[in-house]
């Protein structure tokens, strides 16, 4: 009989509460042990009492196809600096370590990208917590795993936006750019575009020219194509590498810089009249995919698999079609990137989709 923890970190996405709830009907179901959902990641730890509640399966089955999760994030307050009131930042993490063994658990999952994964296992490290990790970003730029819960659903609503930015692309004669997210890959902008029919597709990993670009345009414009299609990944920059910033937005993020920054370059040098739409949060929303609800129930049942057979300080990744468990330590820190010669760029350029090199 165990008493398990659970809990969300970073950024939401599409699919967490299928691994929740896949992880409560393992741990439950099959093992008959306890599971506790921790609120609002390692800060439901630093309250006291913790923030914590039991989860049984009645509780968690309507959840299957929400998004966002149940339990609460929080991509704010990395434990070992965490920013305080008075603007100084403090070590929290033996609060943290406290309160998790204030709710008496034998062990931990953590659902994170690599930066919560990374943070959550120098907690576990530092305070004796038995961890497992499973793998969740849009990005999809966790190591070694070829698919991240979230990462999905992503494409396929940025995949949505450009089947319906075509049709008033082509009524308008019009240049129709979409931002995407993607804080440093282009993952996301590199699978919708293909699967999206865009003309262009800009990602940081391939440094681009404007020039190329309009000539695209151009090159459209002579065959009697008056309309285009771009998708450009948030982290990609100006041709000279500067980051650009948008006018909206408050906080550390801002979003809407690189497509508005096209878009008037674009204009200035093809006369074709643009237009930009930033998808933001709406890819980390909406129903879940079938592909993101499957891959959160894999990972949700070997997440607790791996705690029965005593294994700790692994995270569960997919590879080759199945399910395979590796060290967490062979993950963090390893951003995968997209690779300019993978199968997907070669496809983008075999379709004569232009990558702006
Ligand atoms: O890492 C996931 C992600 O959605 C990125 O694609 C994006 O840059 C970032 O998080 C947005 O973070 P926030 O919700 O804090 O604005």
């Amino acid at each position: 009989q165990k008493r398990i923890g659970i809990l969300t970190s970073g950024g939401d996405c599409a699919g967490l509460n299928a691994a929740i709830r896949a992880v409560v009907h393992r741990a439950v179901g099959t093992y008959n042990w306890e599971v506790v959902g921790i609120l609002r990641s390692t800060q439901g730890l630093m309250s006291r009492p913790p923030q914590a509640m039991t989860l049984d399966t009645k509780q968690v089955d309507p959840t299957l196809t929400l998004a966002g999760t149940m339990l609460g994030t929080t991509n704010k307050g990395n434990p070992f600096a965490f920013p305080m009131p008075d603007g100084t930042v403090c070590d929290r993490s033996a609060e943290i370590i406290e309160g998790y063994h204030q709710l008496g658990l034998n062990a931990l999952i953590g659902i994170g990208g690599d930066g919560s994964l990374a943070l959550l296992r120098k907690l576990a490290n530092q305070g004796g917590i038995h961890f497992v990790g499973i793998p969740k970003t849009i990005d999809n730029d966790v190591a070694v795993t070829e698919r991240s819960i979230g990462f999905d659903t992503a494409v396929n609503i940025a995949t949505e936006g450009l089947d319906r930015l075509h049709f008033t692309a082509a009524s308008h004669d019009r240049v129709m750019i979409l931002e995407v997210m993607g804080r440093d890959a282009g993952h996301i902008a590199i699978s919708a575009g293909i699967a999206g029919g865009a003309d262009i597709i800009l990602i940081p990993e391939i440094p681009y020219s404007l020039e190329n670009i309009c000539g695209k345009i151009r090159e459209r414009q002579k065959q009697g194509k008056n309309y285009s299609l771009a998708i450009v990944s948030e982290a990609v920059r100006t041709e000279t590498g500067e980051v650009v910033e948008s006018s909206v937005g408050l906080g550390e993020r801002r979003y809407g810089g690189i497509g508005h920054y096209l878009a008037d370059r674009i204009c200035a040098c093809t006369g074709a009249e643009t237009r930009v739409t930033v998808l933001g949060h709406t890819q980390r929303g909406g129903l879940p995919s079938p592909l993101d609800r499957l891959t959160a129930s894999v990972f949700g049942v070997a997440a607790v698999d791996l705690i029965a057979n005593g294994h700790y300080d692994q995270m569960v990744t997919w590879q080759n079609r199945q399910v395979v468990t590796v060290p967490i330590a062979d993950v963090i820190s390893k951003y995968q990137v997209v690779d300019p010669n993978s199968t997907l760029v070669k496809t983008a350029r075999g379709l004569g989709i232009c990558l702006g090199d």
